[in-house]
């Protein structure tokens, strides 16, 4: 059979959903074809393929390529300052409540132009390549004014342009209140839902519709304005939730369908529930829990007993995450909220797809989606979610190649 590369003597784990575990097959062939997976399976059993690429792994490990399913990875500036006031005993609240946090960024990303947004951004980009990443989330939420939020997000897109990699953005105009709206949330939402949504929807610009649910930010009677006006244009939406306290923003999420809720540390068991019953994953971000100094976790127990699926993502941002490593955010999720090796691996491949509404086409080895793939040079799978700070990639192969 003709197909364009393989790869040979490998170990799998290929995250299918119909295998447990993480999918093993060990003596694992895959065989490449226009971009996707042809063949992904045991060797022994593979066709004759005639390929004029062909990789011998030498028993190296081959996982999906990994997916960062919420970053905002595009920003003016950086937030070191910041840092150093909460080292000095401020709250990450309370310097937002002074009008720092989120709006001190926004002031930067207003100030730059798009080619320098997309400069630093592919510095924090490169970070998560140099790990096998073969897609990225990027939001919107630091212009907080349509042309602002259009240029962040025409900047995430110009991303892909420069590197081979997939790129999903959502915008998140309901991130924070701009200065300019004179404290008046309800008219900025007004503002989101009539002027910014549309024009950004007609652009193109965006795949899902985010939205901060939070005392500091947006309430839940705001975020639902959002979600119906994502509706209407046909966008699918997610919602940082809970984050700080319980506003019952996963059961808001799960109420609108949404792809996923993130954070989630103050969730209650019916809002886990209530996530099961939608479909809406899980999304949580380690990174934010240990660089805030958060002490409640994301009740991961209800998430397992009610079947919501978790994803991991960095949500690298400059404020409460300033975090470029997918392997890391692993070594946090196990260690901080007691996920297991087979939870964490697939929170940043299978279930990352999922929170992104991309299953059909990435996130696991399966015959028919692109061959995205990580190959690593480790004994053992746990590797990649135990080390901390070091980097056992050997290969990133994106789209067959
Ligand atoms: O995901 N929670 C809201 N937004 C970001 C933080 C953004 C910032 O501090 O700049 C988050 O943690
Ligand atoms: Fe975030």
């Amino acid at each position: 059979m003709r197909c364009d590369r393989i790869w040979r003597n490998a170990r799998l784990a290929t995250l299918a959903p119909d295998q447990p575990g993480l999918g093993i097959i060990e003596s694992g062939l895959i065989a490449a074809c226009d971009r996707r997976i042809l063949y992904a399976g045991p060797e022994a059993e593979a066709p004759a393929f005639d390929a004029p690429e062909r990789t011998n792994c030498e028993e190296r490990w081959i996982t999906p390529g990994l997916i960062d399913c919420h970053t905002h990875l595009v920003y003016g500036a950086n937030r070191a300052h910041e840092f150093e006031l909460r080292l000095a005993g401020a709250s990450y609240e309370e310097i937002a409540r002074a009008g720092g946090g989120i709006l001190s960024t926004m002031a930067a990303t207003r100030a730059a132009s798009e080619a320098e947004l997309v400069e630093s951004a592919l510095l924090r980009l490169d970070a998560l390549l140099a790990e096998g990443l073969t897609t990225i989330e990027v939001k919107s939420g630091y212009g907080l004014a349509r042309d602002a939020e259009m240029r962040q997000l025409r900047a995430a897109r110009q991303l892909a342009a420069h590197r081979r990699v997939e790129v999903t953005t959502s915008f998140l105009g309901a991130h924070a209140l701009p200065p300019e709206a004179g404290g008046d949330k309800d008219a900025y939402i007004g503002l989101i839902c009539d002027k910014m949504l549309p024009a950004i929807a007609e652009a193109g610009l965006a795949d899902a519709v985010d939205a901060f649910c939070e005392s500091i930010a947006f309430s839940p009677a705001q975020t639902a304005l959002v979600f119906e006006a994502a509706g209407r244009l046909g966008l699918p939406v997610k919602l940082h939730a809970d984050q700080f306290s319980n506003l019952h923003g996963a059961a808001l999420a799960a109420r609108y369908g949404a792809l996923s809720a993130d954070h989630l540390e103050y969730t209650d068991e019916a809002g886990a529930a209530a996530m099961a019953g939608a479909g809406t994953v899980a999304v949580l971000l380690p990174g934010a829990f240990y660089f805030t100094r958060e002490t409640r976790k994301p009740p991961v127990e209800a998430f397992r007993k009610h079947g919501t699926r978790m994803a991991l993502a960095t949500d690298c941002n400059p404020g409460s995450s300033p975090l470029t490593s997918l392997l890391l955010a692993m070594n946090f999720g196990a260690t901080l909220f007691r996920l297991t090796v087979e939870e964490c691996l697939a929170g940043v491949t299978r279930e990352a797809a999922r929170a992104l509404g991309r299953f059909d086409s990435i996130g696991t080895l399966q015959a028919g989606k692109f061959c995205d793939l990580a190959i690593w040079d480790i004994e053992r799978p746990a590797e990649l979610v135990y080390g901390m700070g070091f980097n056992p990639l050997h290969a990133r192969v994106w789209r067959g190649e």
